[in-house]
């Protein structure tokens, strides 16, 4: 074991080691001060930030106009989501990529456009029933049939479509069914989990895609935070619970989000 009171090349340390107990406890949870939660009134839209307006980048064109959908509150990512997760894709730069719950296909601009950035042939394939949507809490709008129809032309006019795969049906089945397709293409690099937010639906949908998983891969769960976003707590006890349902190892990080912070959640596997 090496001597933690001498640095690597003999010298003493000038910058003396932090205080560390001996046994780490998790900090209670009123003690994490920097947690945003809303403040003042419940939005009803989300806001496109102005600095991201560029009329001739077509992806962002059309996703200024899905914001300025009523339909697309509250379940779509918000953008500043959006931009963090087009940031991750663009950088980690999957081969192959999955998205459980397509809905209106914003959270798919904001992947599918950073894998056409990347420019290396990757492809997102696309896991949703895309069943009817219905009025509820936020939302004054809905479309009763013709959501995948709606989803293709949205993507096509974003110049995105030729990134994206569909697989309309029950999400686990489907993808339980195209396993060995995937598996085929490389395996799977990055997986957005964002379908049934139930335990059931939320750990089938990953049970379906864990074993196809490469080592470094990354699965971003939406909505991970049940206080605040419908008490929905599928992708909370999966984050929780990883090392006793995933059959991998995964490092695991939460991510804020504003102006809502409905959570993210992100999982690498390395093993
Ligand atoms: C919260 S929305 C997804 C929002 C989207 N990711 C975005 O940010 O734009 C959830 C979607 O999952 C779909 N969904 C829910 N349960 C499903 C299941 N068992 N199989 C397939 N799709 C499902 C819903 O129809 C809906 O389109």
């Amino acid at each position: 074991m090496p001597n933690p009171m001498v640095s690597p090349d003999g010298r003493p340390w000038v910058i003396p080691a932090p205080d560390v107990p001996a046994i780490k406890r998790p900090i209670p949870n009123p003690a994490l001060r920097h947690y945003p939660k809303l403040v003042g009134e419940h939005p009803r839209r989300w806001k496109f930030p102005s600095y991201l307006v560029n009329e001739s980048t077509p992806w962002l064109r059309s996703l200024r106009e899905m914001y300025e959908m009523p339909i697309v509150f509250p379940a779509s990512l918000s953008p500043e989501a959006g931009l963090m997760l087009h940031g991750l894709v663009r950088n980690m730069r999957p081969r192959v990529a999955v998205e459980v719950g397509t809905f209106l296909s914003v959270s798919t601009h904001w992947i599918a456009s950073a894998l056409k950035e990347s420019g290396d042939g990757a492809l997102l394939h696309c896991f949703d029933d895309f069943g009817p949507i219905h009025k509820g809490p936020w939302r004054d709008a809905e479309m009763l049939s013709g959501r995948e129809e709606w989803v293709k032309n949205r993507l096509d006019r974003a110049e995105l479509l030729d990134r994206c795969r569909f697989y309309p049906g029950n999400s686990p089945l489907r993808l339980l069914e195209q396993r060995d397709a995937l598996r085929a293409a490389g395996g799977v690099d990055f997986a957005f989990i964002d379908g049934d937010h139930g335990v059931y639906g939320a750990v089938q949908d990953f049970w379906a895609v864990e074993p196809i998983l490469n080592t470094g891969a990354y699965v971003v769960f939406h909505d991970t935070f049940p206080d605040q976003c419908g008490g929905h707590n599928g992708p909370r006890e999966i984050l929780d619970r990883i090392n006793e349902i995933g059959t991998g190892l995964y490092e695991k990080l939460e991510l804020y989000l504003s102006p809502l912070n409905y959570g993210m959640g992100v999982l690498r596997r390395i093993g």
